[in-house]
This record gives structure tokens, C-alpha cells and sequence, in this order.
């Protein structure tokens, strides 16, 4: 069955618990689905682990479109949420509900994703207000790297906690059905959780959140330029994949493969005559 932004409301009114993972290509996205992921989300983190950026500010509205309308349609019942790169919503309540449309009706994605809090809630009223469902996000949000001097633990002084919740509760008011928290100290994770009807969704923000996201070749251990501390591997699939890489190497120059189970045949008659 579909997951809506009703099985999200439900998960929290019931206390059990959202899945939510990135993909960015349909057979992943497929695998993911077939698993029981509730939700996949198409991250900007693509820039990264797609495209070898060194950070999200470069990914466009045409890489987003190209790589959430591949989950679509590997994502028959997971909820896919689009994320809104860097400068697609930021300019303007316009530009932030016409580039939410694109994500939608080009790339099929079922909600959106944006950064940032209480100066992003005039956009996140306006996209909801068309109708798309919005994902908050907030805590550390990548496109603020440069802002934020790196990859830094949020909200750890009185002043950014209760910033976050203030946030929090704004993104709550403006309609957004979701928010995930990133890099937050657990307990106030917990507690911005407490203080919300709508779901939040964590990375790195600890338990007491209503689900967890992770970026997939993180879990997988497939990308090694940089491996937060909230990242738990789950397989080391890097590992077994430059193993599988480096025989096919071998194979390939010692001609073991292909193998007579790997090749047509055709009629040694046929054969004879071409000659
Ligand atoms: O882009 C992304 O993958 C994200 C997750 C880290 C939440 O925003």
C-alpha cells in the first residue's frame, strides 16, 4: 500500500516508528521499496555520493527532476520526497512554489523537501497552499555549509536550542507534515519531538525521534570520502564491490570470462561457410 503523508500522521499518533532512506536511481529505489522503506527520500546528497561534489550547492533543479523521476518509478509504495536544491526556493516564495511544481508533475515525487527554519516559512505556506506537501528540514542543512564554517553539531548552546525549536514549531504552523533534524544533541532532538504533532525525522539526532533517514551508500559503506559519527554501517558493500571489480579485472585478462555459459552458439555449418 501507498505511504502518504497520512501513514505519517498515523505513525505518530500511534507511536510506531518512520523508515526513510535516500535513493537516487530505480533499481535502488525498487530494492528499497520491495524492503518496507516508508518513505525514499531523493536527497541533494546526490551531489556528493552521485556526482562527487564536495558539497550540495552545485546540484540543480535538472539533476533533481532527472534523479527523482527515476525513484518514482521504482518507488510504487514508498513515499518519495523530492529535495529543493540550493537556490531553488531561497529567492522566492514564486520560485519555491514553481520549482516544488516541477518536482511533482516532471519528477513524480509525492512531497518536497527544504532547509531551513522559520525565514523559509513563508515558502513552505505557500507550497502547501498548492497543494505539495512539505518536508522541513533543520539543525545542520548542508546548502548552509559555507554559513555554518563545516559539518558542525546544531543547537548546543541555550540560544541555538531554542532557536531550533522555535523553528520547529513555526515549520509545524506554516503546514509542513514532516522535519527532519540533523546533527541535534539527542535529548533536544527528543524533546522538539515532544513539542510536535508532525513527524520528525532523524540523522544523527538519536532515538527519540519519530523516524530515521540515512543516505544509502553511507549504511552500505559505498562512499569513504567522509563517514559521519551517526552513520551506522549496515553492510560493507565497498568492500565486496571493488573485490567483484578487481576479478572481473582478472577474468577479463586471463579470458576466464566469458565462459561457454555466458556465449551464444550457432551452427558450426553456418560458421563454416562465412570463412
Ligand atoms: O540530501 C540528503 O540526503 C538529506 C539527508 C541527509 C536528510 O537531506
Amino acid at each position: 500500500m501507498k505511504n502518504t503523508v497520512l501513514t505519517f500522521a498515523k505513525a505518530k499518533e500511534d507511536g510506531t516508528k518512520i523508515s526513510m532512506l535516500t535513493a537516487y536511481d530505480y533499481s535502488t529505489a525498487k530494492l528499497m521499496n520491495n524492503a518496507g522503506i516508508n518513505s525514499i527520500l531523493v536527497g541533494d546528497s546526490l551531489g556528493n555520493v552521485m556526482l562527487g561534489y564536495e558539497d550540495t550547492i552545485s546540484v540543480t533543479m535538472e539533476d533533481m527532476i532527472h534523479h527523482t523521476k527515476a525513484v518514482s518509478r521504482g518507488a510504487k509504495d514508498a513515499l518519495v520526497v523530492a529535495d529543493m536544491p540550493f537556490m531553488s526556493y531561497q529567492t522566492s516564495v514564486y520560485d519555491a512554489v514553481v520549482n516544488a511544481g516541477r518536482l511533482m508533475k516532471e519528477g513524480r515525487a509525492n512531497a518536497v523537501k527544504l532547509e531551513g527554519g522559520k525565514e523559509v516559512c513563508p515558502q513552505i505556506k505557500a507550497i502547501v497552499e498548492a497543494g505539495i506537501p512539505v518536508c522541513a528540514h533543520i539543525g545542520l542543512t548542508p546548502q548552509s555549509i559555507n554559513a555554518f564554517g563545516g559539518n558542525k553539531v546544531q543547537g548546543k548552546t541555550e540560544a541555538a536550542a531554542q532557536k531550533l525549536i522555535e523553528d520547529a514549531l513555526s515549520i509545524q504552523a506554516a503546514g509542513a507534515f514532516a522535519v527532519v533534524i540533523e546533527a541535534v544533541p539527542e535529548k533536544l532532538a527528543a524533546l522538539i519531538t515532544s513539542k510536535l504533532d508532525i513527524v520528525t525525522i532523524g540523522i544523527g539526532a538519536g532515538n527519540g525521534c519519530d523516524g530515521q533517514v540515512l543516505v544509502y551508500q553511507d549504511m552500505l559503506g559505498m562512499y569513504s570520502d567522509f563517514t559521519p559519527k551517526f552513520v551506522k554501517k549496515y553492510a560493507n558493500l565497498g568492500e565486496i564491490m571493488t573485490a567483484a571489480f578487481k576479478q572481473y579485472d582478472e577474468e577479463v585478462k586471463s579470458s576466464a570470462f566469458p565462459a561457454a555459459e555466458h556465449t551464444y552458439k550457432i551452427d558450426d555449418d553456418i560458421i563454416e561457410k562465412l570463412y
